[in-house]
């Protein structure tokens, strides 16, 4: 960063208003890609909430941004910052929200679920769920929806196992999970839905004190029995968790096959040369739009100078892993997807102490996923013409509605 005097730097630029429109395949919003070549530390106003938010486009400032402590994510709650969604997603005291050390003593307790071994098991189980799914949709024959045989239930039963959550709730796990994330849904549903959910929690702990296992409801709540959490927090985070774990990996999937279906070069590259496959997971991590808009935003507690431009004491900043992605000063032509890129330091799983705690998992889950699918069904296309397929709507995370192949 330089060090110019804040009081030299450039302040109040003009507020974009940000209308978030439903997007369709792998579009990148206009928006966003005009404002990080030029206006890349802006405001904007988004749909709900009040006022308006700064907003950084920038690899390295958004990098600047999440990692500094002078940027406060406690300090977001129960504030009515312009965002996409009528409802906050994460629950008061949720990790999302926390700064360290708070933060810190949280992360540690979902770092012991998420431990190198607890990773390796799942793997295992995880290959045999996936073997099932797809001889369902062997049985079912073409045309077959992806989204509802495979990308739904695989990552929904892989973190419900990894919670500890029985497979007979795995569908009402769906169900609420739907209902947060869909902004079309509306605020109150959203909001039913997360207090079901965390009230299925609640109990879900309860019944798992002393249980000693290692699934993560039982570590939460080994957790509030050892006093490192309090259960508002360990529930906060078995929700946070859930919703991240069914529902990023469900719409990140989906996109990765659709990039690979309706990119046939990179396609026949991968099958010729199967090993570049952990390189090309990568690159689909980086160049999928994995969300609409921005996620949770962060307090300035005192004025920061962010690529030359003042942020203000008290004002909310959000920043874009998407444009950090697509940084020309980063990313040789970050416009396109090229499985053969080797260098991709991509921040599609966030940058600092809120780096997504389930990167590891969502990796493990897709490599899983592309490479049984195209070893059993290796003449897979879509069923329908590319502009056919529907794409959600009114989403946070994006991703088709349904993805028909056949084989
Ligand atoms: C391809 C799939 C996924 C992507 C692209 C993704 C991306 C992200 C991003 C960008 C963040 C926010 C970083 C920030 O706040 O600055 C995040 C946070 C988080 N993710 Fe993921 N994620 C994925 C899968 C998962 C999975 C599988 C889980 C859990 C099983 C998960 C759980 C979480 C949680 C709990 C947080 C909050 C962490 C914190 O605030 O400290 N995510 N993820």
């Amino acid at each position: 960063m330089t060090t110019t005097p804040l009081t030299d730097l450039k302040d109040e630029p003009r507020i974009h208003f940000w209308a978030v429109p439903d997007l369709t395949g792998l579009d990148f919003d206009p928006l966003l890609a005009r404002l990080l070549h030029e206006d890349p530390v802006t405001r904007v106003r988004l749909p709900n909430g009040e006022g308006h938010a700064w907003l950084v486009t920038r690899y390295e400032d958004v990098k600047f941004v999440s990692a500094d402590p002078r940027f406060s994510r406690q300090a977001v709650y129960g504030r009515s910052i312009t965002r996409v969604a009528p409802h906050f997603i994460p629950m008061e005291g949720a990790v999302g929200f926390a700064d360290p050390p708070d933060h810190t003593r949280m992360r540690r307790v979902v770092g012991r679920a998420f431990s190198a071994r607890a990773l390796e098991t799942l793997r295992g189980h995880a290959q045999s769920v996936m073997d099932r799914l797809l001889d369902r949709v062997e049985e079912h024959g073409p045309p077959a929806d992806l989204m509802a045989l495979v990308n739904r239930p695989f990552p929904l039963a892989m973190v419900s196992e990894l919670m500890g959550v029985p497979e007979g709730d795995q569908p009402l796990m769906g169900r609420w999970t739907d209902g947060i994330l869909t902004a079309g849904a509306g605020r109150e549903a959203g909001e039913r839905a997360k207090a079901d959910m965390a009230r299925y929690f609640t109990e879900l702990i309860g019944r798992s004190h002393g249980t000693g296992q290692e699934f993560l409801a039982a570590v939460l709540a080994d957790a509030v029995d050892e006093g490192t959490l309090d259960e508002q927090e360990a529930v906060g985070l078995a929700v946070l968790i859930q919703i991240g774990g069914a529902h990023a990996v469900r719409n990140n999937s989906a996109n990765m096959i659709y990039a690979l279906l309706t990119h046939p070069a990179q396609l026949a590259r991968l099958r010729a040369e199967p090993a570049l496959l952990p390189q090309a997971i990568e690159e689909l991590l980086r160049y999928i739009p994995h969300r609409n808009a921005v996620g949770l935003s962060r307090i300035a507690l005192e004025d920061v100078e962010v690529g030359g431009v003042r942020i203000p004491k008290d004002e909310a900043v959000y920043v874009s892993y998407l444009t950090a992605n697509r940084d020309p000063a980063v990313f040789a032509d970050p416009e396109e997807f090229d499985i053969g890129r080797a260098d991709n330091p991509h921040v599609s799983f966030g940058y600092g102490p809120h780096y997504c705690p389930g990167s590891m998992l969502a990796r493990i889950e897709s490599t899983i996923l592309l490479e049984s699918l195209w070893t059993r069904f290796p003449d897979l296309r879509l069923a329908v013409p590319e502009e056919d397929i529907r794409w959600q709507r009114g989403a946070l995370i994006r991703g088709p509605e349904t993805l028909p192949v056949v084989w």
